[in-house]
């Protein structure tokens, strides 16, 4: 498993006690995230949706109830652990599925899921491209995939120090918009709208051909 290639700060790579608070606290934050994928990516009952990133998987508890199976993968063991206790009701049921793996390995078979989206994450992945590519991969013809990017190239921000500190992408629409094509994506948009203290979040969509 090709691992981070730089220390990343807790709240992207959770990791012990502090792991374990940052965890629990995360979801406050970042409910401005779900509420805005939640309606783009507008699950329905017959969908099985998966999480990347998902870190302690409160997205999917919040607004994956009702699908019909989910699947979630975070690089943190803290996080994993916590997402699988948040879940275990589901993983009993054998409706549901959380797994330790990076970004740009996914544990999956080819068309797996109908629906996929990865938040907060994308912008530490270390291999973009290849992430996007296994999203696409695992999804089936159809399937529909929404990824948000919230330190982009387009939100009037200096991103340089955490370029440079933790290897994050400070991505341009167009280069969003290139990398999902290549990873095989049509009907490409990019959408943007607010998250907590992020002026202009971006949002990633596409389908599989
Ligand atoms: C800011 S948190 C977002 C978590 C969750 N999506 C949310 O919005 O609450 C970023 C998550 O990405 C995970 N992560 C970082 N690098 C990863 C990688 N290469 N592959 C998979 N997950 C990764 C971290 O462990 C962390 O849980």
């Amino acid at each position: 498993m090709d691992a981070p290639t730089k220390k990343l700060p807790q709240p992207l790579l959770p990791r012990g006690l502090v792991g374990r608070f940052v965890g629990w606290v995360m979801p406050l934050g970042h409910s401005a995230i779900y509420k805005r994928v939640a309606p783009v990516l507008n699950l329905q009952p017959e969908d099985d949706v998966l999480d990347v990133g998902c870190g302690a998987g409160y997205f999917l508890k919040r607004y994956a109830s009702h699908v019909n199976s989910i699947a979630a993968l975070d690089y943190s063991e803290v996080m994993v652990e916590m997402a699988t206790n948040k879940h275990r009701d589901r993983i009993a049921a054998g409706t549901a599925a959380i797994v330790h793996g990076e970004a740009s390995q996914l544990p999956w078979e080819d068309n797996r899921f109908s629906a996929v989206t990865s938040m907060g994450s994308f912008i530490v992945f270390p291999k973009p491209l290849e992430s996007l590519k296994e999203m696409c991969r695992v999804l089936r013809p159809g399937g529909r995939a929404v990824v948000s990017i919230e330190y982009n190239a387009e939100d009037g921000k200096d991103h340089s120090k955490e370029v440079k500190n933790y290897g994050m992408s400070a991505l341009t629409e167009g280069e969003v918009r290139q990398m999902m094509e290549d990873a095989g994506f049509s009907e490409v948009s990019i959408k943007y709208d607010k998250g907590l203290g992020m002026p202009k979040m971006m949002l990633a969509c596409g389908i599989k051909k």
